[in-house]
């Protein structure tokens, strides 16, 4: 029974790992037993994850990139097989959006939202996917979001970029489960991090999400870390195409 939740020995890339509910999964896999390849642009916050893992008795590496230069997305999938010798494990959690109504979305705003939630994670995807096939065997989880079910204003075009992530969850399953690559989701309803801060700083407002939501309060980021652990252990090896929400029943009250 206990085996098959332990990941002792896989070896795991975060992206947006420096922070908030990226930086919450990667110490809970290295607690798990993962190496882990934290990734993303502020060199400082990778950095302190990575030496909290290490000061555990982890095994942790600090790989700094912007997912946005797309010619160095396969740098980080070779890094980490430099340091780790492969890779099992893919968590697609950097994200970015901007709070504006549809008509002032500026095109590049567009551009970079869709770059971010959509293109990079299928590009990253892609090249980790290669290793994986090679060794038939594999996990990826793509960070969506609640807003992948339902509409609403102000997010339209990150809500449409995630949805579109949740589609590619589900075809990159249909393809690579000949390989024994299981491609999943998690949905968080809002979590308190620097990320959704503007929704939910001020007092009113965050009466006003927190009373649609049954938990009775807002998800922090250790509420979203057991659903990607669940999905990357052996556990989860036919759940292949799904996604979990986890917003305190928050969608199951729409
Ligand atoms: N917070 C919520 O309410 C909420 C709700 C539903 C879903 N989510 C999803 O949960 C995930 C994590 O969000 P969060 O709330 O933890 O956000 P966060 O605290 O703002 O973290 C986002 C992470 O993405 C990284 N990132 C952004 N652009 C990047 C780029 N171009 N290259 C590399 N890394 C980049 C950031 O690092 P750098 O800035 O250092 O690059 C940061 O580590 C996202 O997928 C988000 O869509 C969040």
């Amino acid at each position: 029974m206990g085996d098959q939740w332990d990941l002792e020995g896989k070896t795991a890339i975060v992206t947006g790992g420096g922070k908030g509910i990226g930086k919450a999964i990667a110490l809970a896999l290295a607690d798990a037993g993962a190496r882990v390849v934290v990734a993303s642009r502020t060199e400082a916050d990778i950095n302190a994850v990575a030496g909290e893992i290490n000061a555990r008795g982890g095994q942790a590496l600090a790989h700094r990139i912007d997912l946005m230069q797309w010619d160095r997305i396969e740098g980080l999938v070779s890094a980490t097989v430099q340091a780790f010798g492969t890779v099992d494990i893919l968590v697609n959690n950097a994200a970015r959006s901007f709070l504006r109504p549809l008509m002032d979305l500026r095109e590049d705003g567009f551009d970079k939202i869709f770059g971010a939630n959509v293109k990079a994670p299928f590009l990253l995807s892609r090249a980790v996917a290669k290793i994986m096939m090679s060794k038939s065997g594999g996990r990826i989880v793509n960070i969506t979001t609640v807003g992948t079910e339902r509409g609403g204003p102000m997010m339209g075009v990150y809500f449409a970029a995630k949805a579109a992530l949740k589609m590619l969850t589900m075809c990159m399953a249909v393809e690579w489960a000949p390989f024994n690559i299981n491609v999943n989701a998690v949905g968080p309803g809002m979590t308190k991090t620097e990320f959704s801060r503007p929704l939910w700083s001020d007092p009113d407002m965050e009466r006003r999400l927190t009373s649609r939501i049954p938990a009775g309060r807002l998800a922090e980021p250790a509420d979203i870390v057991g659903a990607v652990l669940f999905l990357c252990s052996d556990a989860a090896r036919y759940i292949n195409g799904q996604t979990i929400f986890v917003d305190g029943g928050g969608l199951a009250n729409s």
